[in-house]
């Protein structure tokens, strides 16, 4: 963005929400399709210019415990993904604090990444900007995260709502009448998407048959689980993410924890449980078919450790 003094400047704000992937985690790597929606969490940023204009921007984010100086050195995955952002949008690389609240746990598997790399592309190309620019430019940042990621948890924090993609096309919206609630339960176990990723495109070399099979049953689940959504279906759903969290595990990206939780969620009132986003650790989501189920299901899991929340997923696209 220009100025009259043509030194790059940034909005004052910007945010961005997080996402879960309702099925097809991992088979949308591979080029089939999978559904993601949008969650309620969010990143939001503000910009300020610092007093003295030529030291690196700062970027504060208390709630992940980040506090960074955008140093080109620094090799703080935030700090890399902003500078690429930065770049990639032409925005301003000195003389500004960026400070961020989120109610979003980051290394989740809940797209904190995209979150932040929208937000921050929001902050320098405006909030009237195409959403395809603001795709772009986040994949740069997401890049640093994630190696070479699909492009879903991008698309879904610049455009909100709940969507259907395949790598490198345009997503469409699933317009959802009733809004359906679920339970997210984080793990907090680390783990690194590209790792996951990794392992399996392993098993796709050893087993090539097996393996993509059990992609293609995953994007299988894709038509039945939109008809459930439409329809407000909560057991049919329920089911659906079983299934797609036993074809997960078949793939080797679930974790005991995941199954764990995923299985007392079950044993609780959730009408199914699976892992969401690139799995080995990250957070469960079950879909609870009522309000005394999600009670029972988020007092069990936070019983246990893990920081359940609830969530209403929706759409039409918010934007
Ligand atoms: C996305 O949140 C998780 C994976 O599908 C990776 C990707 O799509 O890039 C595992």
């Amino acid at each position: 963005m220009g100025t009259v003094s043509d030194r790059p400047t940034l909005h004052p704000v910007a945010e961005a929400n997080g996402k879960i992937i309702l099925v097809g985690e991992h088979a949308v790597v591979h080029g089939y399709p999978a559904l993601a929606a949008a969650v309620e969490q969010r990143v939001r940023l503000s910009a300020e210019p610092s007093a003295a204009r030529s030291t690196p921007i700062e970027l504060r984010i208390p709630d992940w415990d980040v506090d960074l100086s955008l140093d080109p050195g620094d090799p703080h995955p935030i700090a890399r993904a902003s500078l690429e952002v930065l770049a990639a949008s032409d925005g301003p690389v000195l003389g500004w604090s960026i400070r961020g609240t989120s109610d979003l746990p980051p290394r989740a598997g809940l797209g904190s990444s995209a979150a932040l790399t929208v937000a921050m592309a929001r902050l320098v190309l405006g909030p009237h900007a195409p959403v395809r620019s603001i795709v772009d430019v986040s994949l740069s940042g997401e890049a640093v995260f994630h190696g070479s990621p699909s492009g879903i948890d991008s698309q879904i924090a610049a455009r909100g709502g709940v969507l259907r993609y395949i790598r490198g096309e345009e997503p469409t919206a699933l317009r959802i009448v009733t809004p359906l609630r679920l339970v997210v339960a984080p793990t907090h176990i680390a783990r690194s998407t590209a790792d996951q990723v990794a392992k399996v495109q392993r098993k796709r070399e050893q087993f090539p048959r097996c393996a993509d099979a059990t992609l293609r049953a995953l994007a299988d689940l894709v038509d039945p689980t939109e008809t459930a959504l439409l329809r407000h279906d909560t057991f049919g759903l329920g089911e659906i993410f079983t299934m797609a969290h036993h074809l997960l595990s078949a793939l080797d990206v679930s974790h005991p924890r995941l199954d764990e939780l995923c299985q007392l969620a079950c044993n609780e009132g959730a009408t199914g449980a699976k892992l969401t986003g690139a799995g080995g650790g990250g957070s469960l989501i079950a879909v609870v078919p009522d309000a005394s189920a999600e009670d029972q299901v988020l007092h069990a899991l936070r019983s246990t450790g893990a920081p359940a929340f609830a969530t209403d997923i929706r759409g039409p696209a918010p934007t």
